[in-house]
Order: C-alpha cells, then sequence, then structure tokens
C-alpha cells in the first residue's frame, strides 16, 4: 500500500459512484484505486479482466469490474445502471510504431478515431442523461500532451486527442447549466504498460531525464490519479472546459532544454 496522497483515504468522494475506462491497468488503475480510497463506488470497465486493485478501504469506497471493449456498441446497461456522478474516459492509445502520414494505411485511421475518440462520444452521451436527472457530474478526459504540441509519425492519433480536447471545451460550455463539469487531463511521460520507461529507456541514459523535463521523470500513473481526483471532487466545482497538463512540465517548456554547462537552449546540438 502507498502512502501517496492519491491513495491517503479522506472523504473527497464519500457517496459518489463513478466509471472509469480502462481502469485495469495503468493511469486508469490509479484513478480507480484513489476514488476508491475516497470512499466512491468504482466501476471499471475493461477489455481486459480486473485483477487485485490495492487500495485502503477505510472510506468506505468500492471497486468492481465490467469486461468490455470500449470499441463494441452498444453501451452496456451496466454503466447506466451504476448512476455515476464521475466518468473517466481514460482509454486511448497510438497503436503503432510511428511511421509516416504519406505511408498510413486508411483502415488505421478508424482505428484511431475508434480507440480515442468516438468511444468517448458514445459512452459520455449514454451517462449524460442520467447525469442531468442527478442534477451534476464530473467528466474527465484523458488526452495527451500531442493534443497540444507535433508527434511526427502519429499525425492522426494526435488529431483526434486534439479532437478530445475541443469537445471537452464545447461539451463543459453545453452541459454546465446541469451542473455536470467536463476537463480533460493530458499526461506526457507517465510509466505505464503502454509506454514502459523502465524497459524503453537504457540504464546509461536514465541521468538525461532532468534534460526531458523540467521535473524529471517518469511521472507514475498516482500523479495523474491525483489531478483526476481534485477535478472528480468538489474541490475542483468551478472548473471546467479546460486541460491540466501531467507531464514534468513537457508542454510548458515546449523544446528548452537545461545544457550541461548550465543555462538552457532550445537548439541542441546533440538531441
Ligand atoms: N502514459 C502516458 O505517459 C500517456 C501519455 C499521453 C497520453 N496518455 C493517455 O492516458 C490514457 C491512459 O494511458 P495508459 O498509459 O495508462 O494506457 P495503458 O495502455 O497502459 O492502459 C490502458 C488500459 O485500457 C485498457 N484498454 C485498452 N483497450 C481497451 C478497449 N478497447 N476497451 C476497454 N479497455 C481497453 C487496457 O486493458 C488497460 O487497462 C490513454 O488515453 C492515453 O492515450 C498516457
Amino acid at each position: 500500500m502507498s502512502n501517496l496522497m492519491a491513495y491517503t483515504p479522506g472523504a473527497m468522494l464519500t457517496g459518489r459512484r463513478a466509471v472509469v475506462t480502462g481502469g485495469a491497468q495503468g493511469i486508469g488503475a490509479a484513478i480507480a484505486r484513489s476514488f476508491a480510497a475516497h470512499g466512491a463506488d468504482v466501476l471499471v470497465a475493461d477489455i481486459e479482466p480486473l485483477g487485485e486493485l490495492d487500495f485502503d478501504p477505510t472510506a468506505g469506497g468500492s471497486v468492481t469490474g465490467l469486461e468490455w471493449d470500449v470499441s463494441a456498441s452498444p453501451c452496456p446497461p451496466e454503466l447506466v445502471d451504476h448512476r455515476p456522478d464521475v466518468l473517466v474516459n481514460n482509454v486511448g492509445h497510438y497503436l503503432r510504431p510511428p511511421h509516416t502520414f504519406a505511408t498510413n494505411e486508411p483502415s488505421l485511421w478508424d482505428e484511431l478515431h475508434e480507440i480515442n475518440f468516438a468511444h468517448v462520444l458514445r459512452l459520455t452521451q449514454a451517462l449524460l442523461p442520467g447525469m442531468t436527472e442527478r442534477g451534476g457530474g464530473s467528466i474527465v478526459n484523458l488526452t495527451t500532451v500531442e493534443a497540444h504540441r507535433a508527434i511526427p509519425g502519429h499525425s492522426v492519433y494526435s488529431a483526434y486527442k486534439a479532437a478530445l480536447t475541443q469537445f471537452t471545451s464545447s461539451l463543459a460550455a453545453e452541459v454546465g447549466p446541469s451542473g455536470i463539469r467536463v476537463n480533460a487531463i493530458a499526461p506526457d511521460l507517465v510509466e505505464t504498460v503502454q509506454v514502459p520507461y523502465a524497459s524503453l529507456v537504457p540504464e546509461e541514459d536514465r541521468e538525461l531525464w532532468p534534460t526531458w523535463s523540467p521535473l524529471g521523470g517518469p511521472g507514475r500513473p498516482e500523479d495523474v490519479a491525483g489531478v483526476a481526483l481534485f477535478l472528480a471532487s468538489d474541490l475542483s466545482r468551478f472548473v471546467t472546459g479546460g486541460t491540466i497538463h501531467v507531464d514534468g512540465g513537457t508542454h510548458s517548456s515546449g523544446g528548452w532544454v537545461p545544457r550541461r554547462s548550465g543555462g538552457w537552449t532550445n537548439r541542441p546540438r546533440n538531441p
């Protein structure tokens, strides 16, 4: 059991009910654990069976799993019947190693649309009427730093994540009067199954982390969970339509890197 704040039992979501897609592993699992530690009854919808998710039950929360491929429509009735106050649309993926747009097979565009955007529209639309009836809710969409800057070799992925960012803003304006808030989290450099930096970064390169992000790295799924907890809870009750970057500072620092000799450059000679 970690002693991180995200998992320290509290009362931030007592009596709330949440749906988290892709919560069996990675960022989604950390969010589910955090919400449950703060008293929420969490239903995790994942293509994989839900294993043991370790969380402190003191605040009375729970986590249950529903095996569901988000690409499959329609949305299972269990998700609507759960009556969630909080929806975390977490599933997303770049799907292939980088290759140029000119060599993309068009079928990939449909797959990227499905896994990064279409399921968010479907599930959000299925759960909105219940949230409206119950007087409010919080929706959190997982985007990426690459919705805000380039990622060569993944242009279509980044385009759908940018679409999700804009959907977040416009929907927030639309449903705000019903008491529903909609926000996005844009991660980068977070150690998960999808981006396993522990194996991607060779031992001899690890000293370079401080040059890759102002806060070093890699980040951990718990770092995202803390922000999701904030956005799900009343702490953020006047926050909607925006994106919180959980990336160690890569978005804000752009191409600037510290020089070994001191100072910074945006023209590194040995990238
Ligand atoms: N890790 C990062 O640094 C990072 C960076 C940018 C964006 N993101 C975004 O954060 C979100 C979570 O990323 P992650 O790194 O934790 O991912 P991950 O691949 O490690 O975990 C994704 C989870 O989703 C589940 N899943 C995959 N396909 C599914 C489907 N079709 N139906 C239901 N469940 C499915 C998986 O079983 C897994 O539990 C994604 O939207 C991703 O694009 C992450």
